[in-house]
């Protein structure tokens, strides 16, 4: 099979290639490095044995159904996912909705924007998309136990998985870095939650580190399963758009997993003549913790990490993991990444929230990515963008409360609590002035 082929033949197994040396490893291998020269793998899948329209008609058929796993916004793409019979960890997930908000269209300066809303997923983030199929691959290759480094999201769904698939779980997350819902969501879901006293970064040594020598299961999104799963998001928000391909597709980027998986599905699409033009995708990044940002600026001549800080606490990352894959994606797609301050961050995020449909911080970084992008001349007017947002506005309730609170100067959108007397005269003067 030649290095670059994005599909082995009809019928053939599926297998991991190393995006570095290229060696080829079968579906069972469960290291989540290439064993020779530890760089990332990427999943190979057989050609599907239907082509074009009958491919996608057999997708469209499965939606809305009620049979087992392809109910599944995940599942209902298995071919391109995990091909071949066998049992699924899966909730289902997926299945979230693509909406336009005429508010958040108009703050962000383009017309067609719509939002597809990965928050809307069984723990509140697009982490179960990559956690079902991740999980799955751990059970049918025979694990013990699964791991993960974590700034919140992917322990929650990694926590829930496991305890679904009936393993142990052990989640790394850093000390005082972790939004209180995902927190919660770890420890109520029965993960073993350990503190680490570092950052993300210190976590994700850790976690690899630990899964090497200890043999558990790596489900973070190195883990190229993870990378398969969460593919659907584009497969599924593409199918909701009858296959027409927007010009711009927005995502906040941390890790650059997510960066990745969007690019490996929009190559495969292409690759199978089920799009024909390819979206440009724009990964924005929180100003504090934008090693990539800066790299796309020098043409990705530079890889500097850094010390990460932002009110995202999501993509709190100082040196993504995901570097190789998602460069490619950015010159594969024509696309660009930019850095947007924690201020535009919150700003974008008010608005999201009072347009109804709410998302945490490192979400509303697609939306001021978007305004940014169309303020600079990068995305026009007429463009049709589709923005991700990433997360559920439950994840991180303590930074609501403080921006409509507590944050002084008081932010411009802040909606703050009214205390009043029992009376129905109070009620009345807030009325008025309502
Ligand atoms: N948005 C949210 C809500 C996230 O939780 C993350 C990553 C991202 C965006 C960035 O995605 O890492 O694939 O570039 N959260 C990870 C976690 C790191 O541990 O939950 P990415």
């Amino acid at each position: 099979m030649s290095r670059d082929a994005l599909f082995s033949a009809e019928g053939a197994a599926s297998i991991q290639r190393c995006g570095s040396c290229g060696a080829e490893w079968p579906f069972t291998l469960t290291a989540s490095a290439c064993p020779t020269c530890d760089g990332l793998l990427e999943v190979i899948h057989p050609h599907p044995a239907m082509h074009g329209a009958a491919l996608l008609s057999r997708f469209g058929g499965r939606c809305c159904t009620h049979h087992g796993s392809e109910a599944s916004g995940v599942w209902r793409f298995r071919e391109l996912v995990m091909p071949g019979e066998g049992a699924v960890v899966s909730h289902p997930e997926g299945n979230t909705p693509l909406m336009h908000r005429a508010s958040i269209a108009e703050y962000a300066g383009v017309s067609s924007l719509m939002l597809k809303h990965e928050g809307r997923n069984p723990t509140g983030s697009f982490k179960d998309r990559g956690m079902t199929a991740a999980v799955t691959h751990a059970v049918r290759t025979g694990a013990t136990a699964v791991a993960c480094a974590s700034t919140g999201n992917t322990s929650a769904s990694l926590a829930a998985y496991a305890a679904q698939a009936g393993l142990p779980a052990l989640v790394f997350v850093p000390e005082g870095k972790v939004a209180l819902g995902k927190i919660a969501q770890a420890l109520a879901y029965g993960a073993r939650t350990l503190i680490v006293k570092g950052d993300f970064d210190d976590c994700l040594r850790l976690a690899r580190e630990s899964s090497r020598e200890l043999g558990v299961y790596l489900a973070n999104s190195v883990n190229p399963w993870r990378v398969e799963g969460q593919k659907t998001i584009v497969f599924e928000m593409l199918q909701q758009l009858g296959w027409q391909a927007p010009d711009w597709i927005v995502l906040p980027a941390g890790n650059l997993g997510n960066t990745s998986a969007f690019g490996k599905a929009l190559r495969e699409l292409h690759a199978l003549g089920l799009i024909t033009k390819m979206p440009r995708v724009l990964s924005v990044q929180a100003m504090g913790a934008a090693p990539f940002a800066h790299a796309f600026d020098t043409g990705f001549t530079t890889h500097e990490p850094v010390r990460a800080a932002t009110v995202a606490t999501a993509i709190r990352i100082g040196d993504p993991a995901s570097w190789d894959r998602a460069v490619r994606v950015i010159r594969d797609t024509n696309g660009a990444v930019l850095a947007v301050s924690d201020d535009a961050i919150l700003d974008a995020k008010a608005v999201i929230d009072a347009a109804g449909v709410g998302c945490e911080p490192a979400s509303a970084a697609s939306v001021a990515g978007v305004r940014a992008a169309r303020a600079s001349g990068l995305i026009g007017a007429d463009d049709s963008v589709v923005a991700v947002l990433t997360g559920h506005v439950l994840k991180d309730p303590e930074l609501v409360v403080q921006y409509h609170e507590q944050m002084r100067p008081v932010p411009p959108r802040a909606n703050k609590p009214i205390p009043i007397d029992a009376t129905v005269a109070d009620v009345a003067r807030v009325l008025q002035r309502t």
